[in-house]
Parts: structure tokens; C-alpha cells; sequence
């Protein structure tokens, strides 16, 4: 779908775009929230309900938010509390939440200092894919992106591991073709998750691999230091590295995995001084204070697991001893 077509003519709409977002329209914005994670909280979410009830939104009409993961978030929460939930379709710009954070109806703001504790399920009726957005990312964005694409596929389609793996060029200089095929099984995998497992009870936990240790390293290093996609591919080869420890990893798998990362030059390093405020840091992220957390691993590719580790035996594999 080409970006001009992308945006939908339906009635009653409003469009809710981001700062960085707002220049791709070539219509005017209801509400434009400033880029960043910084806007996913309470009080942008009060002013874009605000904004709804100013133009005069009914139940019936469309909210469409257009941009990446964070006004996905904030604006799809809106829609879904404004009169008990207005409809709403989103128009993904930036590869992640293209393959990821768009498909799904996960919703959420941060709260008390946890990120997305106050949220909801509320999945769009479309999701409206034009991958020529990909043209507009900063490099440092896309390539976050492409961290979730190589999550999705060693999760559930080994041929979009092979694309990144064989592709590598194409998928550099953002060949839409490449692209679109890789993006598109990265939906097809995502959307058969969440089908079976809308609420997290067992198999969507699955798409958390590598983000307990991206979360717990984007906190210590400070939002905005790492690209999230950054600290996911650092996350994955974390979790890579706990499980060839733990007797669950192939070696081979592991191996492949860190080949892959560095050939899309993520930094996979372990960073040792960091240890002991990484594992605080996971701990205040899932509220554990037990001697244990869970962590998503892979045996081998499309093969995950979900174990129980104590908190020392991570330290000392962040820790390298
Ligand atoms: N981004 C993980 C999920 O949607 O469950």
C-alpha cells in the first residue's frame, strides 16, 4: 500500500499523529503528540481524551493513530476508554511497530515509574500497513526495528531468519520487496500468537525474548541512550547466552543467533560493571523480590521455552564469572 493510500476515508475521524509523524500527512492532525518515550503517561492520555471530546467524537467514530510504538500505545488506550471504546485503526510508520508493538491491541501508558502499568487489550479493526514509511526512519530507527523482525522470526518462521541472513544488502538499503515479505510473515507469526493467547496467559509471553534484559538495560543506561531495538538484540543474545548456561541452548543456535546480530551490527557485549543494577533493575521491572524470574529461552530456532532462573545465576552470566 503506498503512503498516500494508507491513511483511511472514513467518516468521523481523528487523526492522531507524532511530532515526528505530522510531516508525512497531507491532512491536518486532531492532536500531535511530541515523539518519545517521555509522552507515554497519564497526562498526554487526559489531553488527547480531551481532544476527542472537543471535536465531538461519538462511539462510532474512528480514531487513527499514525506513527510508531509510543502514540500506537497512548492513542490506542484513548480509543479504547473514550466512551467505553471508539474505533480505532492504526497506521504503523516505523518498522517495530509495523511487525511488532502495532499488531496485538496491547495498550498502555507508564505509571508510578513501571513501564505500561496502566493499559488494556484493544485490538484495532485494521492495521494499515504502507511500507514505503520505512523510507522516512532516521537509520538508527529502522535498524531498531529490525531487531523485532529477527525476534519474530527465530520465533516462529525460519524463512524470515534466512532472509536476514541471505538478504542482509537489500534489507540495508530498505528494498521495499524484501521488506514486505519479511514484514509480512512477521505479522502472519505475531497474529497467530495473539489469536491463541490475546492476554498473555502463556504463549504471547513468548514475544517477550530478549526483553526482560532490554528493559532492565534500557533503565540503567537511561531511556533514550539505546534504541529499544538496540537493547533487544542485546536482550536476545543475553538470553542466548543463559541458555547455552543452563543446558537448554544448541551451541550451533546460539552461535547463529550472534552472527546474525552483529551482522546487522547490534552490540551483543557483555557489560560486566553492569551486573548487579541490571538484575535490580529486572527485579522492580517484573515486582519479583523471590529468588527466581522467569525468562524466555530458545532450544533452537522456532523452539522457545519459558524457565525459571534464579536471580544469581543471572548476575554471574551478566556478570561473566
Ligand atoms: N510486544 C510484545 C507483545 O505484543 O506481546
Amino acid at each position: 500500500m503506498t503512503r498516500e493510500k494508507v491513511i483511511p476515508a472514513v467518516p468521523e475521524r481523528f487523526i492522531l499523529a507524532d511530532s515526528n509523524t505530522v510531516r508525512l500527512l497531507s491532512e491536518k492532525a486532531d492532536y500531535v503528540l511530541p515523539a518519545g518515550e517521555e509522552s507515554k503517561v497519564w497526562a498526554r492520555l487526559e489531553e488527547i481524551l480531551a481532544a476527542m471530546l472537543g471535536a465531538d467524537l461519538s462511539r462510532d467514530s474512528t480514531v487513527v493513530v499514525v506513527g510508531g510504538g509510543v502514540v500506537a500505545d497512548v492513542g490506542s488506550l484513548a480509543a479504547s476508554l473514550y466512551m467505553r471504546g471508539a474505533r480505532l485503526i492504526l497506521v504503523p510508520t516505523t518498522l517495530l511497530s509495523m511487525v511488532d508493538a502495532a499488531l496485538g491491541g496491547k495498550t498502555g501508558v507508564n505509571f508510578g515509574g513501571y513501564k505500561n502499568l496502566v493499559g488494556t487489550f484493544y485490538p484495532a479493526e485494521e492495521v494499515r500497513i504502507g511500507i514505503g514509511f520505512v523510507e522516512s526512519l532516521p537509520e538508527r530507527e529502522y535498524r531498531s526495528g529490525l531487531a523485532e523482525v529477527i525476534k519474530t522470526g527465530l520465533l516462529g518462521d525460519e524463512e524470515v531468519v534466512e532472509i536476514l541472513e541471505s538478504r542482509r544488502e537489500a534489507i540495508a538499503d530498505r528494498d521495499f520487496e524484501v521488506l514486505e515479505e519479511a514484514v509480512w510473515r512477521c505479522i502472519l507469526v505475531k497474529g497467530a500468537v495473539v489469536e491463541r493467547d490475546l492476554r498473555e496467559g502463556g504463549i504471547r509471553a513468548h514475544l517477550n525474548l530478549g526483553h526482560t534484559f532490554a528493559h532492565a538495560l534500557e533503565s540503567v543506561q537511561g531511556f533514550g541512550a539505546w534504541t529499544h531495538g538496540e537493547a533487544v538484540a542485546w536482550g536476545i543474545a543475553r538470553a542466548m547466552e543463559l541458555g547455552v548456561r543452563l543446558g537448554v541452548t544448541e551451541d550451533e543456535h546460539a552461535d547463529r543467533v550472534f552472527r546474525l546480530l552483529s551482522q546487522y551490527g547490534f552490540r551483543t557485549e557483555l557489560m560486566p560493571d553492569a551486573a548487579d543494577s541490571l538484575v535490580a533493575a529486572m527485579r522492580k521491572d517484573k515486582k519479583r523480590q523471590g529468588p527466581t524470574m522467569r525468562f524466555i529461552l530458545q532450544r533452537d530456532a522456532q523452539d522457545t521455552v519459558i524457565e525459571e532462573v534464579e536471580a544469581e545465576v543471572i548476575r554471574a552470566m551478566l556478570a561473566g564469572e
